[in-house]
């Protein structure tokens, strides 16, 4: 059952830090310094690698893709429905791996397909044993979030994100002590956002908006697109996720008073300071502005609200800020009472191409 919640995604959003536990365990040793991923001991892979995915598994790919290159590895996400072999350079080299929650998703599956025909090898990342896609591909990684009841895509997303982490120690250079603990101290941290989280005050403020931006850079870029179809999904409102740096290329002739922007902006590198200043740029055409950040920046300053998360580093603070996200649009939806555990014209898997 729900266990006392009203939708079975807050209950889904609220197991997050259980469900990353169980994402980790056993597969961190600290002392060793080393990741250890046993489902695919077997794996030995060099070569490029491929992501294919659909919905919010293709923005955990885009994640993934970007910590794998980030880790010295040659990855590109792509589209299952637009990925096909004519086009894309698959050999014997490749390692293709489909990012899919079900296992079951028919434009996932067909992208794999196509990729073994070509010669690749293939895994698949998934939170369901004994799947398809588990069953098909020469590999299965088990993001182990357990069951996801609401249409919309919470724990395992976060899941898949942490599970493509460990994927990059495996596939790219060694982990530091400090990336592990780091991932090790996830779980806790979006504990500490779901007890401080002020998600139902801005959802408040901005429930009757005309539309809702998101942007973002880096890990912080899938974090804004994900954003987005979490709130277009459930609130049936028009929601978009851009790269930060594009707003300037033609998004932002659509922002207004009317609509609020979300940024993610963590840490104070170059990523952050020039969202910041793509903030700013929001600013001046005096759309509302919500900051998802952990204050190290002074990005506050040119924000109307702030969500808060712990600093920590950019691959968690993705994590972080996606759960604030989560909680908005959930909070939206639940104001204006859609169906929230079963959005209109969706369904949980997609078995048809
Ligand atoms: O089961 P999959 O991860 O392959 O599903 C892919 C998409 O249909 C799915 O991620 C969808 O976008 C989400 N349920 C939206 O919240």
């Amino acid at each position: 059952g729900k266990g006392g919640y009203d939708h079975y995604m807050l209950k889904e959003i609220r197991e997050q830090p259980t469900a990353l536990r169980q994402c980790l365990r056993g597969r961190i040793d600290e002392l060793d310094g080393t990741v250890a991923l046993e489902d695919i001991a077997d794996l030995d892979h060099s070569g490029p690698v491929q992501f294919v995915a659909c919905g919010t598994s293709y923005h955990a790919a885009l994640f993934g893709a970007e910590r794998l290159r980030a880790a010295g590895v040659s990855a590109q996400a792509f589209l299952a429905s637009e990925y096909t072999r004519e086009r894309v350079p698959v050999d014997s080299d490749t390692l293709v791996v489909g990012v899919t929650q079900s296992g079951e998703t028919a434009d996932t599956l067909r992208a794999l397909r196509a990729a073994d025909g070509a010669g690749a090898t293939t895994l698949a990342v998934t939170n369901t044993v004994a799947s398809s896609a588990a069953r098909e591909c020469d590999h299965a990684l088990y993001i182990r979030a357990g069951p996801e009841i609401g249409v919309a895509a919470t724990k395992t997303f976060a899941s898949q994100q942490l599970a493509l982490a460990l994927l990059a120690f495996e596939l790219g250079g060694e982990a530091t002590r400090a990336e592990l603990e780091a991932i090790r101290d996830v779980p806790g941290h979006v504990q500490t956002v779901l007890e401080t989280t002020t998600a139902t005050e801005i959802a408040e403020a901005y429930v009757d908006a005309d539309a809702y931006f998101f942007v973002g850079r880096g890990y912080h870029y899938p974090v804004a697109l994900e954003g987005a179809l979490k709130m277009k999904e459930i609130t049936y409102k028009h929601a978009e996720g851009f790269a930060a740096g594009e707003l300037k290329h033609g998004p932002l002739a659509l922002v207004s008073e009317n609509t609020p922007v979300f940024a993610v902006v963590t840490g104070d590198d170059e990523a952050a300071r020039k969202t910041i200043g793509n903030v700013k740029e929001v600013e001046a055409r005096d759309a509302p502005v919500v900051a998802i950040t952990d204050g190290v920046s002074d990005v506050a300053r040119y924000a109307d609200h702030v969500l808060e998360i712990p600093a920590v580093d950019d691959l968690g603070a993705s994590v972080l800020a996606n759960v604030q996200l989560q909680l908005v649009a959930y909070r939206v939806a639940n104001q204006l009472g859609r169906s929230i555990d079963k959005p209109r014209h969706l369904a949980k898997s997609v078995t048809v191409e």
